[in-house]
């Protein structure tokens, strides 16, 4: 039975890869549903469309953002403006409201670099890696205090933030924002920091996708996906249904407090060559090239500690590495967002 406070849930971007995903659970899990999206012409920036889409709603599921990487400095006002000022916008109008529960879609991003630990020194924050050692092909970091390589190990959710583009500073803010929301009005914010989701959906190739669809895209027209460094980087790929269950999992789950964050993962980290590997042989080829090359801004590698989400959600992912892979291989992608 689901109590009244929560019968209707407002998803905004709920047109997106994820958003619809997590409308669908929420519908298939016996909510109404109120869709907001600026696809089909309402924005969250916008007070009087809130007033509109936020009438007997009881919580409030923010998947709504701008995404990636970005291309370079000019992409700094979008992500303020739709991230920072749109999550600001939206806590004014859920106080008007009285709406005292906010599900937010956060990332993995906020952590920065992953977490590892040195043989000698323990836990280590490894500096960001020069471009002189990734040109000689030293792609794994070392130990800021005694220079030995580091094991990396799954980061928890109290690791210290380090966001290092604008997209990251935007999902720590929004954090900020919404906790700075709980302690005003009394309500619960659940920050769920998504690690790389994968899915059917998924926006095709665009400067702003992740690594499973940019290789995705470039198998379906035939030429073999680019791996960078030695290909050894490990991610945790998460299936977008899982990532829709948890959602659904936060409407009730989470620790009372200002703010309670929860790495959403699938708990088997996998290399990006193993992705490419296992995306290329479901599509029939071309096989994977490692390139050896690089991009300066990214981190080697970030594996989630999932068993927060589990304890206190009831959250875990049920759809493996193999079987996701399997499906997405053929899947249909979005039309870039
Ligand atoms: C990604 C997202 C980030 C999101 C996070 C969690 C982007 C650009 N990054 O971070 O916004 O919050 O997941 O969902 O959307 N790579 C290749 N070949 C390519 C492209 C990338 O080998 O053509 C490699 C990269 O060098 C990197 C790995 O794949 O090692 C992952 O890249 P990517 O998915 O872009 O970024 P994440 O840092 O994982």
């Amino acid at each position: 039975m689901i109590p009244p406070r929560e019968a209707k849930v407002l998803v905004t971007g709920a047109a997106g890869f994820i958003g619809s995903h997590v409308a669908e659970a929420l519908e298939a899990a016996g909510h109404e549903v109120v869709r907001l999206d600026l696809r089909t012409g309402d924005d969250v920036r916008d007070g009087a469309a809130l007033d509109r889409a936020m009438a007997g709603v009881g919580v409030v599921v923010h998947q709504a953002a701008k995404v990636g990487l970005g291309v370079n400095v000019a992409d700094l006002p979008d992500y303020a403006s739709v991230n920072v000022y749109g999550t600001a916008v939206l806590l004014a109008a859920m106080a008007r409201h009285d709406i005292a529960r906010l599900v937010l879609a956060s990332s993995m991003v906020v952590y920065g670099e992953g977490a590892y630990d040195c043989p000698t020194h323990g836990r280590v924050r490894p500096a960001p890696r020069s471009a002189a050692a990734l040109a000689r092909g030293h792609f794994e970091p070392h130990c800021p205090r005694c220079d030995s390589e580091v094991v990396y190990a799954g980061i928890e959710e109290d690791a210290p933030a380090d966001p290092r583009n604008a997209y990251a500073t935007s999902k720590l803010a929004q954090e900020h924002l919404a906790a700075n929301w709980a302690r005003e009005t009394g309500g619960t914010a659940v920050a769920l920091r998504y690690h790389n989701v994968y899915g059917p959906r998924m926006p095709q190739d665009t400067p702003y996708s992740g690594v499973a669809a940019i290789f995705r895209s470039a198998l379906e027209a035939g030429r073999a996906p680019r791996v960078f460094e030695d290909g050894a980087q490990l991610r945790d790929f998460v299936h977008v249904r899982d990532v829709a269950c948890a959602n659904v999992a936060a409407l009730r789950g989470g620790r009372p407090g200002l703010l309670a964050a929860y790495n959403i993962a699938s708990g088997q980290p996998r290399s990006v060559g193993d992705m490419a590997v296992a995306l290329a042989t479901h599509c029939g080829g071309p096989e994977p090239v490692i390139t050896g090359g690089y991009r300066l801004g990214d981190v080697r590698h970030i594996v989630a500690a999932p068993h927060k989400a589990g304890a206190e959600l009831g959250f875990h992912a049920r759809i493996g590495f193999d079987e996701g892979m399997k499906e997405f291989a053929t899947a249909p992608l979005a039309c870039p967002e």
